[in-house]
């Protein structure tokens, strides 16, 4: 090994952890990277107090999952407002700098209200950047930061892909009588077409 190479037990693989919980009866350590989420659901549902608030489990599921694809954009769509609102440039910076601040800050308050329903659903809550990515239908933001307008453009479509994730949850909570999801749904719906519509306005 040259000096220059890391140590083989360096590399992503080995670091991963051999063990990262515990069986619930007896201790034993498990390793739910192996095992699987359904273990990892049951071992929990082991765990926590049952939930009985009308809805049955698999819908519940079924919303939270939906939820958690809302969540995913509206993380995505608040990083690449902030982004938006350090890297623009041009003539409307104060305009758009300022406006964007106040876009990327009902976004944070959004997303803490969408994971909170999930989790109130008696699901867990995606919170990584790989679990959104892997949720996600909005781009990532380029390296290269876009014209002011082409940043105007790029979040009109985010709001959008927004709506429309949004709109296509109203369903599973419809079935279910999930009226507390269908409120967030539709505050999160009217304001997603509400900051599209000013957002296409500044273009023209
Ligand atoms: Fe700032």
């Amino acid at each position: 090994m040259s000096r220059w190479e890391l140590p083989q037990h360096h590399s992503a693989r080995n670091r991963r952890p051999k063990f990262n919980g515990a069986c619930v009866r007896f201790g034993t350590p498990v390793n739910y990277r192996i095992l699987g989420v359904n273990a990892y659901r049951w071992v929990m549902s082991q765990t926590t107090h049952p939930i009985d608030i009308g809805i049955p489990e698999d819908e519940r599921q079924a919303i939270a999952e939906g939820l958690g694809r809302v969540l995913a954009d509206t993380y995505t769509l608040y990083l690449k407002t902030h982004n938006y609102h350090w890297n623009v440039t041009g003539p409307l910076f104060n305009t758009l700098h300022l406006m964007f601040e106040v876009q990327y800050n009902e976004l944070w308050v959004a997303v803490d209200l969408l994971a909170e329903r999930i989790r109130s659903l008696g699901e867990f809550a995606p919170g990584s950047y790989r679990q959104f990515s892997e949720r996600t239908v909005i781009d990532e933001s380029s390296d290269v930061p876009p014209t002011a307008e082409n940043m105007l453009a790029d979040l009109v479509a985010g709001h959008e892909a927004c709506a429309r994730t949004t709109r296509s949850v109203f369903p599973l909570a419809h079935d279910a009588h999930d009226e507390s999801t269908a409120d967030i749904l539709t505050q999160r719906l009217q304001q997603h077409e509400k900051t599209a519509w000013m957002l296409r306005s500044m273009i023209g």
